[in-house]
């Protein structure tokens, strides 16, 4: 197998804005620099110096015990995260600064300060105790997002029972599969939480799951949406009834820094999903470590990070690393477009969002919808964006720092995976100038290469394979259940390092551009090209939103592109936007690049964390049949659309 084509040209280069700078936790280039050096020369001393800012109940022996591939970071210290997120803030200066404003899709707007929200979550851990949790158990959390998701997160982490949250969209098989897997005692839950103005019924898909859930023994209820649900007697309980009961003092548990804190199904875009298993001293460092210096967070910052609390993002960004900062995290709990299209810009506009952390997968949905919505609403409180999720495409980069950006706010394109735990490559916003489509460079401690089938880095310019050579503190530390897949999965074809997954190129600069997964490389006659690039090629042109490209297998090319492409609204979908599309893309990277079939669509297949599910594209372009998984695909009438086009 030859190694990786990269073909995406993109020159443009934006320096921090100095206003910013001045004001940034790390205000150069050659501070980043020098920092950086630092902390990969002897990383253990760089995260053994780091460590310090986390509050420990008993102070760690060694920094890292690396038997490749397990690891041990900050061995037998001990700790308690919501003591690190809650206690600390509360005995120290934040008691009555508001951890988590939130607002619900119908409207409603709650702030919960640090007092109140440690209450909460001791009253919740002693729930939890009372039901007959204990430290090391397993609890499901199936929840809307709404302040009491949090809250049960960190009860668990009090107590030290390990969290599985499952996304709220998921199905009752998709509960079923993930509280077995994990032998969940005990699952939260809601009534319903509202999505696009319709009740999503969280209970009664509990209610299904758990008639083959034989080790799960207690359901809690949050009153939600105030629809009738039956309770099971014995079984079911009220949130709100247990919490009246509870006492709201509850001590922190201090636990191993190894201590597994959660257990998070990835769904992918291919394949079983794997439980993986993060812990609680390396997790939480790296992770409010990137928080500060990513978000170059300060007190006064209302930070909105828009994922769910199903996803990583939602652990690490949403609730463990803004509150271990004692920021102010904003939660919301419905649909971008509720009950218009600028909904995200009127939450920003009232809560005066200074940062905003979402999706390239969202900022095409904005791009869509047209400039006027985000054009209704006052933006100039926020001073930086982000995205984290997928590669974004170029264009929908410069229209997100234009649009919403108001050209003013430097943008950070977070690289890291579920398995990661924390962010890996990034800019740091007052530090690192930012190329559209790039991560640009690596964070402390973190040290990825590109490399050839053989391990070997492929230099400047090339294509590879994205690794990561060193262990770091918040990587998972198994697969549930399952440490030879583990090992199978990301250590084995490079021995010794960790596989990605990704394919990527680092420029003469040293910035990673990361071409998305490498089972999303297309070999068109002779050359290994990611469907990335091609993709934010068909992106630049003005008539088009969104773009996903796959092969299909060619006998003479060994696989022929096609493209299927989502117009923006407005635009007629014909054979001269074909043409016009076909010979974009040849301008842009080269007859190589030709599209061999272009289908027009009005939307594409998607998992829910809104990744385009490529695997099912593919079989649609080869003519075959859907095979495989397909309890991730977010909408699948699309999917239906899409084969009727064809027929
Ligand atoms: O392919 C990369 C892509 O998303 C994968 C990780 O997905 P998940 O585990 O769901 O975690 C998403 C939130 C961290 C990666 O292997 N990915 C994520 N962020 C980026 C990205 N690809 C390019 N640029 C990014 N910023």
């Amino acid at each position: 197998m030859s190694d990786i084509d990269s073909v995406l040209k993109e020159a443009r280069v934006f320096p921090p804005p100095p206003e910013f700078q001045k004001k940034a936790h790390i205000k150069s280039l050659d501070e980043y620099r020098a920092l950086y050096k630092r902390s990969v020369e002897d990383p253990e001393g760089f995260w053994a110096e780091q460590a310090a800012t986390l509050e420990w109940t008993r102070k760690w022996d060694r920094a890292l015990e690396w038997n490749a591939p397990f690891a041990k970071w900050f061995v037998n210290g001990a700790l308690n995260l919501s003591a690190n997120c809650l206690d600390r803030h509360v005995a120290g200066p934040r008691p009555d600064k508001t951890a988590i404003i939130w607002e619900g899709e119908p409207g409603e707007v709650r702030r919960l300060t640090y007092a109140e929200l440690l209450r909460e979550v001791c009253r919740f851990a002693n729930v939890l105790k009372g039901l007959g949790v204990k430290k090391g158990d397993r609890v499901g959390i199936y929840m809307p997002m709404i302040p009491e998701a949090a809250a049960a997160m960190l009860a668990c982490t009090r107590i030290g029972a390990t969290h599985n949250v499952v996304f709220g969209g998921f199905s009752a098989e998709a509960v079923r599969d993930r509280m077995n897997d994990s032998e969940a005692k005990l699952i939260v839950t809601a009534d319903g939480g509202y999505r696009r103005g319709a009740v999503v019924p969280l209970k009664a898909n509990v209610d299904a799951a758990l008639a083959a859930c034989p080790t799960v023994k207690h359901v809690v209820v949050v009153k939600r949406t105030g629809q009738d649900v039956p309770m099971q007697a014995g079984r079911d309980v009220w949130w709100h009834e247990q919490m009246e009961k509870a006492s709201a003092e509850c001590a922190p548990e201090p636990l191993d820094s190894e201590h597994p804190l959660f257990i998070l199904y990835t769904s992918g875009t291919t394949g079983k999903p794997k439980g993986v298993v993060h812990s609680t001293g390396g997790y939480l460092l790296q992770v409010a470590l990137t928080t500060k210096y990513v978000f170059d967070l300060k007190d006064e910052d209302v930070y909105w990070c828009t994922a769910d609390i199903g996803w990583v993002t939602g652990h690490s960004y949403v609730v463990y690393g803004p509150l271990c900062n004692g920021g102010t995290t904003l939660m919301y709990e419905g649909a971008p477009n509720h009950p218009g299209p600028d909904r995200f810009w009127s939450i920003v506009e009232r809560h005066k969002a200074t940062i905003f952390y979402t999706a390239p997968t969202a900022i095409r949905a904005f791009l869509r919808w047209g400039d006027q919505w985000p054009k209704k609403h006052d933006l100039t409180s926020l001073r930086l964006l982000g995205t984290v999720g997928e590669p974004i495409n170029p264009e929908a980069w410069m229209w997100y720092r234009r649009v919403i950006g108001g050209d003013r706010c430097p943008i950070v394109d977070t690289w890291w995976q579920t398995e990661t735990g924390a962010i890996m490559i990034t800019p740091l916003p007052g530090a690192i100038p930012t190329k559209p489509g790039s991560g640009t460079l690596p964070f402390f401690g973190v040290v990825p290469e590109v490399v050839d089938k053989d391990g070997q880095p492929v230099g400047p310019e090339a294509g590879g394979y994205l690794v990561i050579q060193k262990p770091w503190p918040s990587m998972l530390r198994t697969i549930y259940g399952d440490p030879e897949r583990y090992v199978e999965q990301y250590w084995k074809r490079f021995p010794g390092i960790y596989f990605t997954g990704d394919g990527a190129r680092k420029d003469k600069d040293g910035y990673f551009w990361i071409m998305g997964r490498v089972d999303d490389v297309i070999n068109v006659a002779g050359h290994r090209l990611g469907t990335m690039e091609i993709e934010s090629a068909l992106v630049s042109h003005p008539k088009v939103a969104e773009a996903a490209v796959v092969g299909r297998p060619d006998e003479l090319k060994g696989s022929a592109l096609v493209c299927f492409v989502t117009p923006r609204s407005g635009t007629t979908a014909d054979e001269a936007l074909r043409t016009e599309l076909k010979g974009h893309v040849v301008k842009e990277i080269g007859a190589l690049a030709r599209p061999d079939d272009i289908r027009f669509t009005e939307a594409l297949p998607k998992t829910r964390s809104g990744k385009i599910m490529r695997r099912l594209l593919r079989d649609i372009a080869a003519g075959k049949a859907t095979v495989g998984d397909t309890t991730t695909l977010e909408d699948y009438s699309v999917l239906a659309k899409l084969r009727e086009e064809e027929e």
